[in-house]
């Protein structure tokens, strides 16, 4: 149900078909203010293409437009102001929420396309960190949200699981590491040696050589070294896989940056095969002076390759294998710059698809105005945070609903969904200061508010013991009093599509929040439970909001408890 388009259809006809459907929702304004209407025609370009007066072309066009779900149409200026007959846009509303369930707002602009989101992507032997996060919860809300919109999304962990530093690692695990140790647990043993390493290196040079030749071990397929890298690696995962599975966050690839290793040679022949690679200071880059960015670096002096060298084929393999119509990249904007050198050696090397590669950006995560990676050595490690909110929201069940059946399921929904919304609820751009009693409050723009709104809506249900009549529901009877949550379910779809086109889940966030505000309003001052003869029509309203709440939150990749 799309009321622009039907306006936009509607003068497309009117103005005998000289502006295009799509041009003409383009726009359609609507209005800040409700006293304005509930859509707006400003006739001013209209001026030039009519070679009439803007307030001529809005008199003579208001005159025209006539439809049922219109119920007003008026002329301020060279505006013209449509007011929806919200009775009957209430009632198709609700009822089609009512037959459509979790599919209301649909949309199907993706076209089946594929599109590769490339998340979360953490590092082995080291820490899960906060920027790791954001992309996880980043990148699950985009895939949610693009499947919504009808693409087909693809969930790519690219890991960090190679690299000279694991030279270092395992020459440092040689000298000083103990198996039970890192196996009781991995990260913060590996970590711990990895610094020690660098530390002992500062007075011993050597050991940064003894690095390198266990790096070029490693390269070689050397036994012994691929054998502790891949049990580092397992171990990392392991780690790694307990957060996931917290958040309930799946991949469809662990295809890190090690499954590129016998596919590096061919980016290279391919660069050279094109001309593009030069010699620069004993090392291989690719010059990227006419796009105004410093040099690409392929490949070292002593031939091993990079960062850079791994996207460039871990690219190429992914248009050959998901024939992507996006490829995103869920990572901080630190790396802006690897990403446009990225993309511009791929433009370079004449492949257009390297248009449809999208760095998707996003700010830090601080802790009293400060980054938040590491303290002085000692990690914030993201399975406590998790943790502790856990608890809290535990806490807040205990004091609020003792009795409440399966609290420890909840208690994870609601800690975890806290910490997801609080990431998602902003421009994906601001950098975010954390704060778990901020994020857990019931009121305000929090993750519990909305979960506790939709709670709200499913005891009132479950209180009126009412079932939506699923088949052919025709529930009527909606006037002023509803308008203001009956008319927002219409805002659901397009804040979908403007969260899709611009990789922000916070479009959803924001509309969610709307949603449960005018909802607990409407509650404060309607007795919806109260025998009436709004009474039906009240509680599918009531069911309405219930499955857009819960839809809303599944999109940002949080859990809606029905009872809490
Ligand atoms: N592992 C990298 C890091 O932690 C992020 C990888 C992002 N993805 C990519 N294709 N480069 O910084």
């Amino acid at each position: 149900m799309d009321f622009k388009k039907e306006l936009a259809e509607l003068l497309y006809e009117l103005l005998d078909q000289e502006i295009s459907v799509a041009e003409l929702e383009q726009m359609i304004e609507k209005p800040k203010n409700a006293l304005h209407g509930d859509l707006a025609f400003p006739c001013f370009t209209l001026a030039k293409v009519k070679r009439k007066a803007p307030q001529l072309i809005a008199q003579d066009l208001s005159e025209k437009i006539q439809s049922f779900t219109f119920e007003k149409v008026e002329v301020v200026g060279a505006y013209i102001n449509i007011f929806l007959n919200k009775k009957l846009v209430s009632e198709k509303l609700v009822n089609e929420v009512i037959t459509k369930q979790g599919h209301f707002a649909d949309l199907d602009f993706g076209n089946g396309g594929n599109v590769t989101i490339d998340m979360s992507s953490p590092n082995i032997a080291k820490p899960f960190s906060m920027g790791h996060l954001r992309s996880t919860v980043i990148g699950n809300a985009l895939a949610l949200i693009s499947e919504k919109c009808g693409y087909k999304p693809i969930k790519i962990n690219h890991l960090g699981d190679w690299g000279t530093q694991f030279g270092k690692l395992i020459t440092a695990y040689k000298l000083w590491g103990e198996a039970e140790k890192v196996k009781q647990n991995p990260i913060k043993e590996l970590l711990a040696l990895y610094i020690k390493f660098h530390e002992e290196a500062e007075s011993e040079p050597a050991l940064e050589d003894q690095g390198r030749g266990w790096f070029k071990k490693l390269e070689d397929g050397d036994e012994e070294a691929l054998h502790l890298w891949q049990w580092f690696r397992d171990e990392s995962l392991k780690e790694f896989s307990r957060i996931y599975e917290l958040m309930n966050v799946q991949f469809d690839s662990y295809a890190g940056e090690a499954f590129y290793n016998d596919k590096m040679d061919r980016v290279v022949e391919l660069l050279e095969e094109k001309l593009l690679l030069i010699e620069s200071d004993q090392a291989m880059v690719v010059e990227l002076t006419e796009e105004n960015l410093p040099p690409c670096l392929i490949k070292k002096s002593d031939g091993a390759t990079l960062y850079a060298t791994r996207d460039l084929a871990a690219a190429l393999y992914r248009k050959e294998n998901y024939d992507f119509v996006q490829s995103l990249y869920v990572v901080g904007h630190e790396q802006s710059l690897h990403f446009k050198q990225l993309i511009a050696v791929l433009g370079k090397m004449g492949y257009d698809w390297a248009e449809k590669m999208v760095h998707v950006p996003f700010g830090m995560m601080l802790k009293d105005g400060k980054k938040m990676s590491t303290r002085k050595g000692k990690v914030v490690l993201l399975e406590e945070v998790l943790t502790e909110s856990i608890e809290m929201a535990r806490h807040n069940i205990e004091e609020k609903n003792p009795t409440l059946i399966n609290k420890d399921e909840v208690a994870k929904q609601v800690g975890v969904g806290a910490v997801i919304f609080h990431d998602l609820k902003n421009n994906r751009m601001n950098d975010i200061e954390f704060s778990l009693e901020e994020m857990l409050r019931f009121e305000g723009e929090t993750g519990p508010y909305v979960q506790y709104t939709y709670a709200r809506a499913c005891s009132i249900l479950r209180k009126a013991n009412w079932h939506a009549n699923l088949q052919s529901p025709t529930y009527t009877n909606y006037w002023d009093k509803e308008w203001k949550v009956a008319g927002l379910l219409m805002e659901f779809a397009p804040a979908i599509k403007r969260a899709c086109e611009n990789y922000d889940p916070s479009q959803v966030a924001k509309y969610i929040i709307d949603l449960a505000q005018a909802f607990n309003k409407y509650y404060a001052e309607v007795k919806i439970l109260e025998e009436s003869e709004e009474q039906e029509a009240r509680l599918a309203l009531v069911y309405s909001v219930m499955m857009v709440l819960k839809e809303g939150l599944r999109l940002l990749g949080i859990s809606a408890p029905e009872e809490m």
